[in-house]
């Protein structure tokens, strides 16, 4: 897919899934059981050389719901996410087994077109990461790569996409300047304009909270909480009460596997599984 997609004349339409699969997901999201899944993960296995970092995981997430990936450090999380989006590319030493579909798309099929992928699964990091930049380019990029899209429209793409990261209001007097003259939070929730601005079906942010003081921190989480009712949002947090705020299904990773996976409150209040129990009141961690 070389030929770069025109841009639909109603530009906040951009985003939504044009082609998950049909069939609801299983036990069905609490807020939303009607949610279809937008990300299908079947016997999944993922190595770093000899190392297993992943087992066998079965997972399906579902549009428009925030689901929470929550465990303790090097259990997999972060490996989960990269592979999602095809990340571990650059990493020689990575390889993996079994399917990650997003609709009809195999993502781990070689000939996936990965500058797509990453068009329609945005990422957002730790640490916020925008480019050297004015602010309105930082926002413009991901339109400017892949659509064909004329100046009047892109400006209003950019304000579009800046009001839906709920940073708008703080930046419009200076979409010009660098964005790292931005404070921590704000870049944040520019780097959330800058994916969303893409058109992107899914979001998947790693700890995207945890460099960010309590103020902000509660700001992007009100946010991830109303994008969710355009995309699927997968949070990986190491913060359980971010967690039963801000997510409707979590699923809990512990050594490579996810043990359990369910409505947030039945997951914090009701787990299934000894372990799970053990995690959430804190027994490890
Ligand atoms: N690039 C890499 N090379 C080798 N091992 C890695 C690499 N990235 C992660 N790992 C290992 O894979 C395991 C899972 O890591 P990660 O997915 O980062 O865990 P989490 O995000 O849950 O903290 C850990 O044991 C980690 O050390
Ligand atoms: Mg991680």
């Amino acid at each position: 897919m070389s030929d770069k997609t025109t841009q639909p004349d109603q530009l906040p339409s951009t985003g939504q899934p044009s082609s998950t699969s049909a069939s609801p997901v299983s036990s069905g999201a609490e807020s939303n059981p009607e949610a279809k899944v937008a990300i299908e993960i079947k016997d999944f296995d993922a190595f770093y050389g000899d190392f297993q970092a992943i087992r066998n995981i079965n997972l399906n997430i579902p549009e428009k719901t925030v689901t929470a990936f929550i465990g303790p450090s090097g259990c997999g999380k972060s490996t989960l996410l990269k592979w999602i989006n095809r990340m571990n590319d650059i990493v020689p030493s990575a390889h993996a087994k079994g399917s990650i579909r997003i609709g009809d798309l195999q993502i781990l099929d070689r000939q996936t077109d990965v500058v797509d992928l990453r068009r329609r699964i945005g990422m957002v990091f730790q640490k916020p990461n925008p480019f050297p930049k004015s602010i309105f380019d930082n926002v413009a990029f991901g339109p400017r790569l892949h659509f064909r899209i004329d100046r009047n429209d892109l400006a209003e793409l950019v304000e579009w996409s800046l009001r839906k990261a709920a940073v708008w209001d703080e930046v419009k007097d200076r979409l010009h300047k660098s964005a790292l003259g931005l404070s921590g939070g704000q870049q944040q929730r520019l780097c959330i304009a800058r994916a969303i601005a893409a058109g992107p079906e899914i979001l998947l942010m790693d700890e995207p909270c945890s460099a960010l003081d309590p103020g902000s921190t509660s700001r992007v989480e009100d946010l991830i909480y109303e994008l969710r009712e355009q995309y699927a949002i997968v949070m990986v947090t190491h913060n359980m009460q971010q967690a039963t705020r801000c997510s409707d299904r979590t699923a809990f990773f512990f050594k490579g596997e996810v043990v359990e996976e369910g409505p947030t409150e039945q997951l914090f209040t009701n787990p299934k599984e000894k372990k799970t129990e053990e995690y959430v009141t804190g027994k490890f961690g």
